[in-house]
């Protein structure tokens, strides 16, 4: 298994390339099923999920591949699709799978679904991506761990009004997929806002859906006979970006990331700015300045464009080295602090109570042996670890490799002492 070795206590300069994001790549390698037309992306990061959800298309029949040349350029032709079927053995390892569910219902009328089962952040169940397709017509029954739908009669989904019990960025996405091709209109209430679903809409606009309102808490969807191919640009990574902001404003330095998009991180710069870093930014750069020690700073995770439950863990490495107390607040996942024992071997201070966690900001930590849980917690810990003294090791990082694109090769570009040990 790799793992990160980390010299502590360097300041980071220079440029980096933020790549395109995962959260809207994954959604739109799914919208390929949805045409029998081939679908080029443009801007697809390198990383692990995006690898098993081009497996998981490819074990349906899809000819999916990357460029040999511009390896983020994604070629998709679902055309000879002849196995509308997503197994255990890949979902388990990528929950975002449910996103084929939508499509291939869309189009085949019939799809075979693993459920997700546990994740290490929390239960997060798919009842509303069931609830939803079942109102637009699907029969779903679970059955041996699987969703077995179907569409009974024309085998089309039918338009309906879907009203989700919370705000569910993945169900925004199915259904806004399923709804695509479905027969009359689709009204999503209470939809998600997100920037990965406004780029998947636009490219589902391009395929030649009919959408409105994407952006916003209300969706308006009329279902077309059918979807034609496109070429489509990934946006960026606003998550990367804002994780490569913590790492400057934490270790002290200046850079500038390439292609960052400000505008999808207002809640994060917000609070950086709050704590003394400065941040400037032009429409395909952002720049970030710190000296290093900030003041600490709570916040709340809630959906976009609130702080982002998938910065929090991010931004408490900062807090944890900053002046001063801090507290944070998690509401979109109940078990999203399992950064925190980790950090607290490398000196911090922190206590769990629930939802929240208080921080005291300590001047300095000590480099340790620690262990990545899942994704955003493993970049935390990198983060912890560039500001530590001594020498630090983040065992584990196959979570960081599901979701950032060559994140120490980038960090190494700004001056960081960073290696992956195999
Ligand atoms: C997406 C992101 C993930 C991010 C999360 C919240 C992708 C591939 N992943 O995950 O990085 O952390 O949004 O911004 O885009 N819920 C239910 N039932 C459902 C669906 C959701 O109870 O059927 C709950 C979840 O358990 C969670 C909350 O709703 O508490 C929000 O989850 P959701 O927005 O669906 O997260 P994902 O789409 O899985």
């Amino acid at each position: 298994m790799d793992k990160l070795l980390i010299r502590g206590g360097r300041r980071l300069a220079g440029t980096v390339d933020i790549s395109g994001a995962k959260n809207a790549a994954l959604p739109e390698l799914c919208a390929a099923l949805l045409t029998s037309e081939p679908v080029t992306l443009l801007n697809v990061p390198r990383l692990q999920d995006v690898s098993t959800m081009l497996k998981l298309v490819g074990n349906m029949g899809v000819v999916a591949a990357r460029d040999a040349a511009t390896p983020t350029t994604v070629r998709l032709d679902a055309r000879q699709l002849d196995k509308p079927e997503a197994p255990y053995e890949l979902v388990k390892t990528m929950r975002a799978s449910v996103l084929a569910l939508g499509p291939l219902l869309a189009r085949f009328g019939r799809a075979t679904v693993s459920l997700p089962g546990g994740c290490a952040i929390g239960s997060r169940p798919v009842d509303q991506h069931i609830k939803g397709l079942q109102s637009m017509g699907a029969e779903i029954d679970v059955e041996h761990g699987y969703m077995v739908a179907r569409v009974p009669g024309s085998g089309r989904l039918r338009g309906a009004r879907i009203t989700t019990d919370m705000v569910t960025v993945t169900g925004t996405e199915n259904f806004m997929m399923a709804a695509a091709l479905a027969q009359g209109e689709t009204v999503l209430e209470n939809a998600a806002q997100e920037p990965e679903i406004v780029d998947l809409a636009e490219m589902l606009i391009r395929m030649g859906a009919r959408i409105e309102g994407h952006g916003s808490s209300r969706i308006r969807i009329q279902g077309v006979e059918r979807l034609t191919g496109c070429t489509h640009r990934v946006v960026a990574d606003r998550i990367e970006a804002g994780t490569f902001l913590c790492a400057v404003a934490a270790a002290g330095g200046k850079a500038v990331l390439r292609h960052g998009r400000a505008d999808h991180l207002d809640a994060v710069i917000e609070k950086l700015r709050a704590a003394g870093a400065s941040v400037d930014a032009g429409p395909d750069f952002i720049e970030v300045q710190s000296s290093g020690r900030l003041q600490a700073q709570s916040f709340r995770t809630t959906e976009y464009p609130g702080f982002p439950t998938d910065m929090q863990a991010q931004f408490m490495a900062l807090n944890v080295i900053a002046q001063g107390s801090s507290k944070v607040t998690e509401t979109i996942f109940e078990n999203r602090f399992m950064h925190v024992n980790e950090m607290v071997r490398l000196g911090a201070k922190i206590q769990v109570d629930g939802k929240v966690a208080v921080v005291e900001g300590v001047p300095r930590l000590s480099g340790a042996t620690v262990m990545a849980t899942d994704l955003r917690a493993s970049a935390s810990l990198v983060i912890a670890g560039l500001v530590a003294e001594g020498q630090t090791i983040v065992d584990r990082i196959y979570h960081l490799d599901r979701g950032y694109d060559q994140m120490e090769i980038k960090l190494r570009g700004l001056g960081a002492d960073i290696e992956r040990i195999k």
